[in-house]
């Protein structure tokens, strides 16, 4: 039995995020330079999105580009930008024909034009579909998402729309990025770095985390099959006892 058969379909995570990182050192171990780990990165988002879509994940998100990774150098950050584009371009036929919507959440004002228009064309041509929502994280701080939800929030208290009171779980998450998205169940992170980098911190507070030590450009369907069935494997307990559960 391959692995993918090993899956328990009713016991699928609602929402996988990844922090796709090692694409830069995947290209050093071939003697390459770093865009070269980041164009092959490429291929296994696509390697990635498709296997997801095939499995019944309902939304996948992908840590793409960080509010701290404008300070690269500037030829790196600008190949991202192209391969962005240059991806939203291409998949664009994929998504359609596969019934994925494609969202984003960051600061998305930061893009360049060609490839913030190019998004919101995508995510518009693809906002009725169903089957899959694949969110890429673009100029994205998890820190800076939670400033801008605290300032909104406090501005509707200074204007009578919402009483301090009133404030919850469920108003602070309207006032995120992800308001349209469940909290994530599994949280991927290629490369061997353990930590979570600024990315979707108050999203992740029950997430099973993942890390594995395949570099992003090596990471393809099997190895989502793997992080899928060690998920399954684990007891998620929300904070009771396992007799609770039972
Ligand atoms: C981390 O590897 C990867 C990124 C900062 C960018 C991820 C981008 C892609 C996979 C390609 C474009 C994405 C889309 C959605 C089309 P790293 O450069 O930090 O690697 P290192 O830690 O080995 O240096």
């Amino acid at each position: 039995m391959n692995s993918k058969d090993q899956i328990q379909l009713n016991k699928l995570p609602n929402h996988v995020a990844i922090i796709m990182d090692g694409n830069g050192r995947w290209a050093k171990q071939k003697g390459m330079v770093r865009v070269f780990g980041h164009e092959n990165g490429t291929k296994s988002v696509r390697d990635i999105v498709e296997a997801s879509a095939e499995i019944g994940i309902k939304h996948l998100t992908l840590y793409a580009f960080s509010t701290e990774n404008w300070k690269r150098p500037k030829l790196e950050v600008q190949t991202l930008m192209k391969l962005l584009v240059k991806s939203l371009k291409k998949e664009i036929k994929t998504l359609q024909d596969n019934n994925i919507k494609l969202s984003a959440i960051g600061n998305l004002d930061d893009l360049p034009k060609k490839a913030h228009s190019e998004l919101l064309e995508v995510i518009d041509k693809t906002k009725n579909n169903s089957h899959m929502t694949l969110t890429l994280a673009l100029s994205y701080g998890s820190r800076e998402e939670i400033i801008k939800a605290v300032k909104n929030i406090a501005a509707n208290v200074k204007n009578n729309i919402i009483s301090i009171e009133s404030i919850d779980e469920s108003i602070i998450n309207k006032h995120l990025y992800t308001q349209n998205l469940p909290d994530v169940d599994l949280l991927i992170r290629t490369s061997g770095e353990q930590r979570i980098s600024n990315f979707l911190l108050w999203q992740i507070a029950y997430a099973e985390l993942y890390f594995t030590d395949v570099l992003w450009p090596d990471f393809k369907k099997e190895n989502l099959y793997e992080a899928l069935i060690n998920y399954q494997n684990r007891e998620r307990r929300f904070g009771k006892t396992s007799e609770q559960l039972s």
